[in-house]
């Protein structure tokens, strides 16, 4: 299992002041919306001058048509990037066709299905998709399976029961990851040990590391669980 530590920091500096501190460690680094949208590329160019080694996940869960998202598609894999995702509502044919547009490049990043927000607990989920987290989160991952792509976003809590319905080998990502008790917005929240446990491949870590007064400290001890 490996660690992604969200970058979601109100400004470029704090960003890069973050990345500068955890820059000898084998990590994830995941540029979301907020970074992307107001740093652009710079963001990306400048965690691969700080490390070239980082791994960057561009998490910004592109949702359209199938022809504006391969566009979309093929304009992050020409970034300098490792693995970016799309939802899984957005239906087969656009994930098949980003599959199909991304494959025509040199290395192209691995893509992932967004499937269940892990802010979403199990009321919130059914009343935008009539079902279950479980069950619709299965059904988007076999549908991602099936488009060729190479992995999900989902909480540690489906990431098992994914891999049984598809392939040990496709990935799975998931946020929601807590060290500690905390009160926000995330409601499938996992730790560590639980993460590992339902076989999550990348864990993703924001404020627990980012608002902390030693998010070295912080990411070292998640290091140090995950090894464990
Ligand atoms: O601060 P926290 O650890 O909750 O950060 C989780 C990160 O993972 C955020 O950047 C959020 O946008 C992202 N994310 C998520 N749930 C998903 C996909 C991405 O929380 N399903």
């Amino acid at each position: 299992m490996e660690l992604c530590v969200a970058l979601d920091l109100p400004t470029f500096d704090a960003n890069i002041k973050l990345a500068r501190k955890l820059k000898n460690r084998d990590i994830w680094m995941k540029v979301g919306l907020r970074s992307y949208i107001r740093d652009g590329k710079k963001i990306v160019e400048e965690l691969k001058s700080i490390n070239p080694n980082f791994k960057i996940f561009l998490d910004l869960k592109i949702y359209d048509i199938p022809n504006t998202m391969a566009d979309a598609a093929e304009s992050m894999a020409n970034l300098d990037i490792d693995m970016f995702n799309i939802h899984a509502s957005s239906g087969k044919s656009a994930m098949r066709e980003v599959m199909s547009r991304i494959s025509k490049l040199k290395n192209p990043p691995l893509v992932l299905a967004v499937t269940a927000l892990t802010s979403f607990d199990e009321d919130d989920f059914r009343y935008i998709y009539n079902t279950t987290v479980k069950e619709k989160a299965t059904q988007f991952s076999k549908d991602a399976y099936d488009s060729g792509l190479n992995g999900v976003v989902c909480s540690a809590h489906e990431s098992n029961l994914i891999k049984s319905n598809t392939d040990e080998n496709f990935i799975t990502l998931t946020p929601g990851i807590r060290p500690e008790e905390t009160n926000d917005d995330q409601k499938r929240v996992a730790t560590i040990e639980f993460a590992k446990e339902q076989k999550s491949n990348i864990i993703v870590v924001g404020r627990p590391i980012y608002n902390s007064s030693d998010p070295l400290h912080v990411t070292e001890e998640i290091i140090q669980r995950i090894e464990k």
